[in-house]
Parts: C-alpha cells; sequence; structure tokens
C-alpha cells in the first residue's frame, strides 16, 4: 500500500520512553490474547492498519495470517526501521508517525488497537477516532483493548486531570461507556463492549481491561 509520509508524534517525552522500552525489548514475541482473538474475527481479509504496534508482536502475527495489506504504526521510528527489515514484506509494513495523522490511501476492513487509546491524550484520541469512522469501509471493524478506569493502576503517579496520570509513562485510562458514546457519535455501530480482568494477563498482573468492537454500517 502507497503511504503519504505521516507526521511525527509531537511529544518528545513519549517518543523517548517508547524508543528506549523497544530498545531493551525489541522484537515481537508471543501475540496477546487481543490479537489471537481478534485474529479469529479478522481471518485473512483486510487491509489491517494497526494503531501503535511497539515491537510488532500483534503486527507480525496478524500478517502472516491476512493477505492483507496490513500496515503497523507506530510513532518509534528506530523500532519501525528494524521491524521492516527483519519482518516487512509487501503484505506487511512498519510505518513510524503520529497514528492519529494517518491518512489511509485504501479504506482499511479492520483497524487495530492495542493499549494505544490509554497511550495518548484525549485531543489525539479524538482526532484519531475522527479519521477511523471516516475510512473504514462498510462493514468495517474497529477493534479496541485498553486498560479501564477501574484499573488498579488507576491513580497511580501525578494526576494530570481527565482520568490520566503520569509514572514513568503517561496512561490516560478508558471509561468504557464515554469511549463507546464517543464511536457511536461518529456514526459506527458498538458489537460488544466488555470490561473484565482475565483479559491480558501477564506474570502476576491481571489489569481491568476494556474491550470495545465497533463497526461502520
Ligand atoms: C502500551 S504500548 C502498546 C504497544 C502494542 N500495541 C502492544 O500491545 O504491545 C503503546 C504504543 O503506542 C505508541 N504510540 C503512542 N502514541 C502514539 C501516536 N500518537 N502515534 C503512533 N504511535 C504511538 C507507542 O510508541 C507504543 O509503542
Amino acid at each position: 500500500m502507497e503511504h503519504e509520509p505521516i507526521e511525527h508524534v509531537k511529544d518528545p517525552e513519549s517518543i523517548t520512553y517508547w524508543e528506549e522500552y523497544y530498545r531493551a525489548n525489541p522484537h515481537p514475541f508471543n501475540p496477546s490474547a487481543f490479537a489471537m482473538e481478534m485474529a479469529k474475527r479478522m481471518g485473512t481479509a483486510g487491509p489491517v492498519i494497526e494503531l501503535g504496534c511497539g515491537n510488532g508482536r500483534d503486527a507480525v502475527f496478524l500478517g502472516a495470517q491476512s493477505k492483507g495489506p496490513v500496515v503497523a504504526i507506530d510513532q518509534c521510528e528506530e523500532e519501525t526501521r528494524r521491524l521492516n527489515a527483519e519482518h516487512g514484506n509487501k503484505n506487511l509494513q512498519f510505518v513510524a508517525g503520529d497514528f492519529s495523522r494517518y491518512t489511509p490511501t485504501t479504506a482499511p476492513r479492520y483497524i487495530y488497537s492495542r493499549w494505544t487509546m490509554h497511550a495518548v491524550d484525549e485531543v489525539t484520541e479524538d482526532r484519531t477516532l475522527d479519521w477511523v469512522a471516516a475510512a473504514l469501509v462498510p462493514g468495517g471493524e474497529f477493534m479496541v483493548e485498553a486498560r479501564s478506569i477501574r484499573d488498579d493502576l488507576y491513580g497511580k503517579g501525578e494526576s494530570l486531570g481527565g482520568h490520566a496520570f503520569f509514572t514513568d509513562h503517561y496512561r490516560r485510562f478508558m471509561d468504557p461507556e464515554r469511549f463507546a458514546q464517543k464511536l457511536r457519535n461518529r456514526g459506527l455501530e458498538i458489537i460488544s463492549l466488555v470490561e473484565s480482568r482475565g483479559l491480558a494477563v501477564h506474570k502476576q498482573d491481571d489489569p481491568m481491561i476494556v474491550r470495545v468492537l465497533a463497526r461502520k454500517p
């Protein structure tokens, strides 16, 4: 898929934190439980866009299954360059830039976001939702997983208002109903809205997670 270059994220603190994180954890490890679940819905259909792919753990998995194209965006230039060199192919491309400023050249069937809506401020979220709702093909789906406002990490660190807190990095916890309403306001239908533990267990950590699945009519 051809791309217009995407503008870079304007928050150097966020870029530095995640660049350093992926320098220490560069390789895609097992795909997330969310990716495995969503992959069953996607089958081989595409195009698929991933917002905030990090070290590519889910994009590489989805790219191996989909007939594509799969485009995975992240602000971390160094990591996307490495992922393209090691895992990119004509079906799977990693793109550096701000996912909230992306303009797809082909209407996506699936837009996938794991733990990225809670990584951005509300202005960035809203700008993302605007293009996501406009760009999906009719029948296309938006798949989102994020930490809930009822997660145990809520309230830890410096309060920034609006459910956002800063520890060693920024997190803005998701109010499920409010997020779902934003999607409805943009013309998407909610297929499912789940808030639960047990969905993203990692070692001792069992966060309270929101999963939202929405469809463009
Ligand atoms: C919590 S990590 C999640 C990574 C991956 N989705 C996963 O589940 O392992 C958040 C990711 O979003 C990326 N990110 C945050 N804001 C972004 C933005 N505006 N544009 C592109 N990437 C962004 C970060 O660089 C980081 O890789």
